[in-house]
């Protein structure tokens, strides 16, 4: 029997309504895949077609590692071409959130919202670089179990660790669903980013930001500036949550999309 087709992207046409809302793009974070949005298909209730593009080298696709945002970018637009998209919500994670500003930055047009989950406008400071070079070279010695090793503490919070093993597990098999090279070419596009601090003035579709409460990587303080910087976003904050928060609160999370979706787009 030949190989199943990698799976390019997670998708859940939108239920419930005689007229379809819109579409949602997810992106997701690093060094996870377009599973982590499960939860948020529940969106397609509220009238919503809801789309997670696996970035490159996901999950047994073969396209060559990317080697910065701009190419993740460039690849769900892509992707959006492709399905007769023009514009849609388009939000990511973390990692998701560099991609939709680099997606921002090269074609607003495609907004009809943002959605900026535990994400930073930053790019890496120096010492962030260093990070990376380290985490580059443990990928390459060790392979992707090192680096689910080393990000799970620091992307799920202490309490998800200690009284959910379950979710603990399914971010692991997340992990491991990625080869060494599209690891090694995500943190490669993480570590030259450009800064989009300047960007921020410049987004004027409805935006919510989320961000867990108990989230280190990317913590409130960082998502308090980014509204500010942007007119009109909102902010939710979610308690008990760490970095991967839509995963650690699916529905408080789903709640202040639904939320937001409903009545700010
Ligand atoms: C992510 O969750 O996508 C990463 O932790 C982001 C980062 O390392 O900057």
């Amino acid at each position: 029997m030949p190989a199943a087709a990698p799976l390019r992207y997670l998708q859940a046409l939108p239920r419930g309504t005689d007229r379809p809302r819109g579409t949602l793009v997810l992106v997701h974070a690093f060094p996870l895949n377009a599973r982590m949005w499960e939860p948020q298909l529940a969106i397609a209730d509220h009238g919503w077609r809801v789309i997670a593009p696996q970035l490159r080298g996901v999950d047994g696709d073969q396209k060559p590692p990317a080697r910065s945002v701009d190419e993740y970018a460039g690849d769900v637009i892509d992707l959006m071409d492709e399905l007769g998209i023009h514009e849609a919500v388009v939000g990511g994670l973390s990692m998701g959130g560099y991609v939709t500003l680099a997606m921002f930055r090269h074609a607003p047009r495609y907004f009809l919202g943002m959605v900026l989950a535990d994400t930073r406008p930053q790019a890496d400071t120096p010492d962030g670089v260093e990070g990376r070079k380290r985490m580059l070279q443990l990928v390459r010695e060790k392979g992707a179990s090192a680096v689910a090793n080393e990000m799970l503490p620091k992307v799920l919070s202490d309490a998800a660790r200690r009284n959910h093993p379950d979710l603990t597990e399914r971010v692991r098999g997340l992990v491991l669903s990625n080869s060494t090279e599209s690891i090694a070419g995500a943190i490669t596009a993480m570590m030259t980013r450009p800064d989009s601090t300047s960007l921020l003035s410049t987004i004027h579709c409805p935006t919510l930001i989320l961000v867990g409460a108990e989230d280190g990587v990317t913590p409130p303080a960082l998502s308090q500036d980014m509204q500010r910087a942007i007119g009109g976003a909102t902010l939710v904050i979610l308690p008990d949550a760490g970095h991967l928060s839509s995963m650690e609160q699916p529905a408080a999370f789903n709640e202040a999309l639904a939320q937001f979706l409903g009545h700010r787009v």
